[in-house]
């Protein structure tokens, strides 16, 4: 019997490999498993043995990780937000109760849900890294400069998965901090208000919103991170990973992608995986108590960095604080255009270097000033909305149901 079994799987492997030629590898050098340039003309295995027998820079090491580190959680991201979304409910009435059985009905619900709330903030932290590696090693300068422009989109993209992944728990802490991060915008001068109006799709955050941040979330975000994923990789492949300045590569060095690098690679994707899921078992996120947009939460409990982050920004330094802030990042995507000499080092460039230094510490300290955080502040906007909606109760006010959600000022 077990002879036949190896007849029968030789035989598949063989038809396989007659039936199939070595393009077929660019979807596991898309999943980061080769490297390199896959030899098409040779029959698949043949090319799959070219491929891992290819060998790395000598330089690119343990620090050249962070990228592939956000790709592993990018991943784990939209496998476990698959999952979550087989039970979600994107609706005022249901979302919050949904969110509620997955955490405590669904198999391993909890664990999906906290380790899809942990990966969103160690992506971050992954992608900080990344970028901070490139910037200090000047490896955004040309012919570099496309790796540099996509990296950026991708970590708005990020940025924004995050903050319309926020609110779809609709508990009041996601409605509250929302509320406070739209009316932000909104107020940010020129576009600020055309900005918020899209994105709320309402006069203030409802079920409006959460439509669309849930359309945004699941739908057009996943197809543009994919778009930019795949043109990163295919230009960082272009021009190779850059070298420190003055190296010399000789012939014969660098490291052979399998089985070292590949090693490197299943070390530090146990390590990511191992410190998420202990993450998601031992911190799960509470769910704080179902969205009222009439009544103030008593505390504020923050899930994700980038919340912290612009709740320091914002209560330190007002709608200004999101002004410079997003300068700084503008200043950050045009970095390549101003700094193309590859000779000097960054120590000579003090501009560049004060730019990035403080994106990266501004990151971090506004991060430490947010973590500190844990009010809805008091603003006149939002009390004379509850003191409206509480004050004159009009027939048409009593049919908007708790979550304010109003068909009337919606209309059809
Ligand atoms: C989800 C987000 C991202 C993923 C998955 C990702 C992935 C990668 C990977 C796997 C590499 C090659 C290995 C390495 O150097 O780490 C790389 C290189 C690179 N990335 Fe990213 N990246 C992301 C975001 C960014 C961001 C935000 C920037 C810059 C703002 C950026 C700029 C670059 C550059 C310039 C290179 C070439 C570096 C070199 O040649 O040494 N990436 N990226």
């Amino acid at each position: 019997m077990f002879k036949r079994v190896r007849t029968w799987l030789g035989q598949i492997g063989e038809d396989i490999r007659q039936s199939t030629d070595a393009s077929l590898l660019s979807s596991m050098r898309f999943l980061g498993l080769l490297y390199g340039r896959i030899d098409r003309e040779l029959p698949i295995d043949q090319a799959l043995r070219k491929a891992w027998g290819r060998r790395l820079p000598s330089y690119v090491g343990w620090r050249h990780m962070f990228g592939g580190i956000a790709y592993l959680l990018f991943m784990v991201l939209v496998v476990t937000g698959v999952l979550l979304s087989f039970y979600y409910r994107p609706s005022v009435d249901e979302a919050y109760a949904s969110l509620q059985y997955i955490a405590t009905e669904v198999p391993f619900g909890w664990m999906i849900r906290d380790l899809h709330v942990w990966s969103a903030n160690l992506i971050v932290l992954a992608i900080l890294a990344h970028m901070a590696r490139v910037f200090f090693t000047g490896a955004y300068r040309p012919p570099r400069e496309t790796s540099w422009l996509v990296g950026v989109l991708l970590l708005f993209v990020v940025l924004a998965f995050g903050g319309t992944g926020y609110l779809l728990p609709w508990d009041q802490w996601a409605y509250w901090t929302s509320t406070e991060v739209m009316s932000v915008i909104g107020r940010t001068p020129v576009v600020g208000g055309a900005i918020a109006g899209l994105l709320t799709g309402d006069v203030f955050v409802s079920g409006a919103t959460l439509s669309r941040f849930f359309a945004l979330h699941v739908i057009v975000l996943p197809w543009a991170a994919f778009g930019l994923l795949v043109l990163h990789f295919v230009v960082v492949r272009k021009h190779g990973t850059a070298p420190p300045r003055g190296h010399v590569e000789t012939q014969d060095a660098g490291t052979p992608f399998y089985p070292d690098h590949l090693l490197r690679m299943v070390i530090v994707s146990a390590l990511v995986l191992a410190v998420s899921i202990s993450l998601a078992a031992l911190f799960p996120r509470a769910i704080g108590d179902p969205a009222t947009p009439f009544e103030l939460p008593e505390g504020l409990v923050s899930s994700w960095i980038v919340v912290d982050v612009s709740l320091g920004l914002f209560r330190t330094l007002g709608v200004w604080g999101f002004v410079g802030f997003s300068a700084l990042g503008l200043l950050m995507v045009i970095l390549p255009l101003v700094d193309r000499d590859t000779e000097k080092g960054l120590r000579r460039k003090p501009v560049v270097l004060g730019v990035g230094l403080l994106f990266f510490l501004g990151f971090l300290a506004f991060w430490a000033v947010g973590r500190q955080i844990d009010s809805v502040p008091p603003s006149v906007e939002i009390e004379s909305r509850i003191l409206e909606e509480r004050a004159i109760p009009t027939p048409e006010a009593s049919d908007v149901s708790a979550d304010g959600d109003a068909e009337a000022r919606q209309g059809p």
